[in-house]
């Protein structure tokens, strides 16, 4: 037997971006089921970036959905790009007057989910999505299997796919087609987790002939910390000692506290954006839509720009009965996330030593890297895009 239910929005995701829309959306009065393959423990334990934009920080702390991130976030004001053996600090507050806020991911999702619960979210885990069907009409439908392994199918008002870069709803928009539009970079980021105090009071973005590395943070006992590697590279195959003497040779001029190692991963690079972003009543969000390379951290904010427009083209949709906001939803989308697409192929390409760099490659690289530190308005650009351009507020 088939369980049939119906909701206003099927959010397909209990990432940030499907978790915040349904927050969001309930304070507009419009009921939305969240459904996840993952457990709660899973999703809380997602291990991704850690920096917050200024917009991204004021939402949530204007919608409710966190406070936490002001009292165990950390604020930063800049940044250090290094690179020939010298540090230069990006200034963000004096170049744009915002900031950036450091608190991981899953902090964010750990709110979100209990601010969801208290609020009494249907929100259902261990659930398997197989396909959206019925996309081009005005009662698509989500079908899948439930954690006990029986069919179910929701039937809603709208769809939105926020199940990440391997999307279950994204074909019933693409239509499965793959001509979605995608770039690969030869490296990926080896990082790690580790016990031990901040080497540096800022974030710290490093060119160095061996490769980029980032020296990042998570708390005053934990650090994170990534460098530059080949795409193939197994995790394991690294020791500690090999770990901290490739991190070290590629920030000259700090001394690195080392401390356990508990995590280490190998994040491969994905970047694509879909074709289509929206079919007739099935919407795609956050990675389910675009993914971006990690350097600079837009990932997830980008995610939650998505939401923001999202949010009020459905409540225009749903309680004022106006649909021209949804219908500008991709093409308003898409400007940001093309954006944000250059930026973090911008900051990527400049602060990595491709495997196949000449020398003439890393000459003009370093000339690039001056003509940003050196100018002002090369400062403000990087700062602009670096704490988050504000969210689109026009609507048709
Ligand atoms: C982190 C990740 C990023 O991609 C970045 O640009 C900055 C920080 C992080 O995980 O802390």
């Amino acid at each position: 037997m088939t369980t049939a239910d119906r909701t206003r929005v099927a959010i397909v995701g209990a990432g940030p971006a499907g978790l915040l829309l349904s927050h969001l959306l309930a304070a507009s009065g419009i009921e939305s089921i969240v459904v996840d393959r993952r457990s709660r423990e899973e999703i809380e334990n997602t291990i991704r970036a850690g920096i917050l934009e200024q917009g991204t920080v004021d939402l949530l702390v204007e919608s409710g959905a966190s406070t936490r991130v002001l009292e165990d976030g950390n604020r930063h004001d800049g940044i250090e790009l290094r690179f020939a053996g010298e540090g230069h600090r990006i200034d963000f507050p004096s170049l744009t007057g915002r900031s950036v806020w450091l608190y991981p991911q899953h902090e964010v999702l750990r709110d979100l989910v209990a601010a969801r619960l208290a609020a009494g979210q249907d929100l259902r885990l261990g659930i398997t999505v197989e396909r959206v069907e019925d996309a081009e009409t005005t009662r698509p439908r989500v079908i899948g299997t439930d954690a006990d392994g029986h069919p179910f199918e929701i039937e809603a008002d709208v769809v939105v796919g926020a199940d990440g870069s391997r999307s279950a709803v994204r074909s019933a928009v693409t239509g499965g087609i793959r001509s979605d539009l995608f770039r690969e970079y030869p490296f990926a980021w080896f990082g790690i987790l580790c016990d031990a105090p901040p080497s540096a009071d800022e974030l710290i973005y490093s060119n160095s002939p061996d490769g980029f590395a980032l020296i990042s943070q998570r708390s005053a006992t934990v650090q994170r910390m990534y460098f530059q590697c080949d795409p193939d590279t197994d995790p394991d195959s690294l020791s500690d000692a090999q770990i901290w003497a490739e991190l070290q040779a590629r920030v000259p001029g700090t001394t690195l506290h080392e401390g356990h190692i508990f995590q280490r991963d190998v994040l491969r690079f994905r970047s694509f954006v879909a074709h289509q972003l929206r079919r007739g009543r099935v919407a795609l969000i956050g990675d389910a839509a675009h993914t971006v390379p990690p350097t600079g951290a837009k990932g997830m904010n980008l995610a939650v720009a998505d939401v923001v427009l999202l949010d009020r083209a459905l409540g225009a949709l749903l309680v004022e009965n106006d649909e021209r906001p949804f219908d500008a939803f991709a093409e308003t989308a898409l400007r940001r996330i093309w954006k944000a697409q250059h930026f973090s192929w911008w900051m990527t390409s400049m602060l990595h030593v491709a495997p196949d760099a000449s020398q003439f490659d890393r000459e003009r690289q370093l000339g690039e890297l001056r003509s940003v530190v050196e100018s002002e308005a090369g400062r403000s650009y990087l700062a602009e895009a670096y704490t988050g351009w504000p969210f689109e507020t026009r609507l048709p």
